[in-house]
């Protein structure tokens, strides 16, 4: 193995893949365990790979972009307020689907079982395939109403929200939540144990604390430790940024499937590239600097076809999140970030475009590699 030279991804015979200097390989036992479609109550899902829920950020047209690459994958949109559904009665725009768009899922948030009931026949006559119920939010403006995380709290709320729901409708109900408030208040078990009781379908962990936010490492351990407490499917969440890191994760805590989420931001390739992997034991070729300003390029169109100048005020931050990792990439960032219209974008892009292929420009080697060992 010795002064075996490695791009960012790079295959061995008898090893397997590396990226960078990190080496992902297939187990017969996952690949076998990935085989099986994940049964969610009365819904089959032929990908157990999931797009996760992003407000401002899973609409139906980076949806889109996210299934051209993972056509079977489960998406989710932005969590809707039941609350304003049921004063408003009008759909609000996140809670749109487009009928072609299956398997998706509309996520709630609110406090109140009967909005929440409510909400969710809003939801299933919407086409939603599943419903699923926001309890890890972290966010203050989400919580001091008792909606979000906060549950983690109050269990017996949560459960009677579960209940309500399940009653009110008749496609599965899920649940997406954290481990625990606080590093005091861990009670990822018993909590998610409440909700199966209650009658949901799935539960989707992920690994932090609402006091973590997003920052120290999701601690997957409870994802195993919840696992093995439930017989519903549960989803491991939480710092899944690669394929290599999807693998470890779903070895690690024997998770029915995996949901892909900030990793997402600006790289709507993720979901697909861990649902190729799982599949095939083979790794996808990472797309170049130039394909993803290409996809760059077709985002900001779509959302301004979508929602017109609204679509352009959000695409000025889905820009800055595809443009990095390239030669003059700080200076895109920067003028992208303040685009006015969608000629402004596209011809950003393509100028862009356009000099990193006459630099012939195909991404920043991997820095030299040491020995790498099997593991
Ligand atoms: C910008 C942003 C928006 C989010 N919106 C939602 C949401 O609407 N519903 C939800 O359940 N989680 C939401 N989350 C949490 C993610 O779905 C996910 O649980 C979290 O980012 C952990 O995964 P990661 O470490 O891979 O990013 C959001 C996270 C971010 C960063």
């Amino acid at each position: 193995m010795k002064g075996v030279k490695i791009n960012r991804v790079g295959f061995v015979p008898e090893f397997g893949y590396f990226l960078g200097l990190r080496m992902v390989t297939l187990s017969p036992e996952l690949r076998a365990r990935f085989a099986v479609p994940l049964r969610i109550g009365t819904v089959e899902l032929k990908s157990r790979v999931l797009q996760s829920p992003l407000s401002g950020v899973t609409d139906l047209v980076f949806r889109r972009l996210v299934r051209r690459y993972a056509p079977d994958s489960m998406m989710y949109t932005e969590m809707v307020n039941a609350t304003g559904l049921h004063y408003v009665k009008q759909l609000p725009k996140i809670m749109e689907i487009d009928p072609a768009e299956r398997p998706i899922s509309i996520q709630l948030f609110d406090c109140r079982p009967d909005f929440l009931a409510e909400a969710a026949q809003m939801a299933v006559a919407e086409g939603a395939d599943t419903v699923d119920i926001n309890m890890g939010c972290p966010v203050n403006k989400i919580t001091k109403n008792g909606g979000g995380s906060s549950l983690l709290r109050q269990p017996e709320l949560a459960g009677e929200i579960v209940r309500l729901v399940v009653q009110a409708v008749d496609v599965p109900v899920t649940v997406k939540t954290r481990i625990g408030w606080s590093d005091q208040e861990i009670n990822a078990v018993e909590f998610a144990q409440r909700m199966e009781d209650a009658g949901a379908k799935m539960l989707t962990l992920h690994g932090r604390t609402r006091s973590q936010g997003y920052n120290g490492s999701a601690r997957w351990e409870w994802i195993g430790k919840v696992k093995q407490a439930l017989s519903i499917p549960v989803i491991a969440n939480g710092d899944i940024f690669s394929v290599a890191a999807a693998v470890r994760c779903l070895e690690e805590t024997g998770a029915d499937g995996v949901m892909c989420s900030r990793g997402t931001l600006g790289y709507p390739f993720l979901v697909g590239e861990v649902d190729h992997f799982l599949r095939t034991g083979e790794l996808r070729p990472t797309p170049s600097p130039v394909e993803r300003l290409q996809c760059a390029r077709d985002h900001v169109q779509m959302l301004w076809e979508y929602k017109g100048d609204r679509g352009i005020r959000q695409a000025r931050k889905h820009m800055t999140w595809y443009a990095k990792s390239f030669p003059g990439a700080a200076e895109l960032r920067g003028q992208l970030a303040v685009i006015e219209n969608v000629s402004q974008g596209v011809d950003l892009l393509d100028r862009a475009i356009a000099r990193l292929a006459e630099l012939d420009w195909h991404g920043f080697e991997a820095p030299e590699p040491e020995l790498v060992e099997a593991q």
